[in-house]
């Protein structure tokens, strides 16, 4: 890979030289800056973003927190954060925290070292103090708190809008899963769940599941097929639960929706090629992780926030793990 060095002497000129031109500081003649482009494109050579921040003192680098890519859902949020930031000419630095409280914290340290101009965080600790204390503007994604800018998808709205589906498309003996209770998320959608079934007066289970994550998920689902054998309706906490749910369904011989329904939550791009296909509430991942960036953007650049805690609507995605439409008993 080309260095700068390999850049002045293509050029002609010294390495302090190209890295004025390349930094845009101090004065650096027209024919000596065409000379020095020629042979940056010539090399294919890259700056390196850490060695520019620490000359300019104001890199073009942001961090960010995701608490683990392996679930589909959070590469989406990512990719938004991505598409967004490199429109506007910035860079991303990610890490996964693991929700590990200890990881997170070494991250805003390590972004710190690094030079980062902004963090967003789909962090699992938002009230985390070291998020009080930063030199540079935080947004908080997903997982979010009162105190700092924030984009979130509207949780409560989605866990009664999987029950009421429910509920209409006639399952009776439902069995609501309540996800990990230290994330705002999880607790959201299952009070919505939760409210909705009580106003539809209808009775139902509840089975506590203290993960999001692949790795508990089949466990997860044997866990609810042997406390809750006759359940006819899930309520799943997200989609890689539901995942397991239909692969658990399949081998214990349910038939799907006929005897068993379920809706997922976030609608990651797997979801569709299920078999069932799952019905989901769809989370706008993509479209939260592009707010985010846009809202750390405008601190960047000083502009005033219209509004520091955006909310995105869900909406039902109809598949084949519920009967289809309405059955009003
Ligand atoms: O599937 C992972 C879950 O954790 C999602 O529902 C998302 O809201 C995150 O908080």
């Amino acid at each position: 890979m080309a260095t700068i060095k390999d850049v002045a002497k293509k050029a002609g000129v010294s390495v302090a030289t190209v890295s004025r031109a390349i930094n845009d500081k101090g004065y650096v003649h027209e024919d000596t800056r065409k000379l020095i482009d020629e042979a940056i494109r010539e090399l294919n050579y890259k700056p390196n973003e850490v060695a520019r921040s620490l000359f300019n003192k104001k890199s073009r680098l942001i961090g960010l927190i995701l608490p683990d890519i392996r679930n589909p859902f959070f590469p989406e949020l990512a990719r938004g954060v991505e598409d967004e930031m490199q429109a506007h000419g910035f860079r991303l630095i990610i890490g996964n925290a693991d929700e590990q409280l200890d990881k997170e914290i070494d991250y805003i340290e390590t972004f710190k070292l690094n030079n980062v101009i902004g963090l967003i965080s789909a962090s699992t600790n938002a009230v985390l103090s070291q998020y009080k204390s930063l030199s540079f503007p935080l947004v908080l994604l997903d997982r979010t708190s009162e105190e700092h800018p924030s984009v979130h998808a509207d949780g409560y709205a989605g866990g009664r809008l999987a029950a009421r589906e429910l509920v209409n498309r006639g399952s009776s003996r439902i069995t609501l899963l309540k996800g990990p209770v230290e994330f705002q998320t999880a607790r959201d959608r299952f009070k919505g769940a939760v409210d909705e079934l009580y106003s539809a007066n209808v009775e139902f289970d509840v089975m506590t599941t203290a993960s999001f994550a692949f790795q508990e998920a089949e466990y997860w689902a044997k866990e609810l097929f042997e406390k809750y054998p006759d359940t006819d309706g899930v309520i799943a906490s997200n989609d890689v639960v539901a995942a397991a749910i239909i692969h658990e369904a399949h081998r214990v011989g349910k038939k799907m929706p006929e005897e068993l329904q379920i809706i997922g939550f976030d609608d990651i791009p797997f979801s569709q090629f299920l078999y069932p296909a799952l019905s989901t509430i769809r989370q706008p991942a993509y479209d939260m992780g592009r707010e985010a960036a846009k809202l750390l953007i405008k601190q960047i650049n000083g502009e005033k926030l219209e509004s520091k805690r955006i909310q995105l609507p869900v909406q039902f995605i109809e598949r084949q793990t519920t009967r289809k439409g309405d059955h009003h008993d």
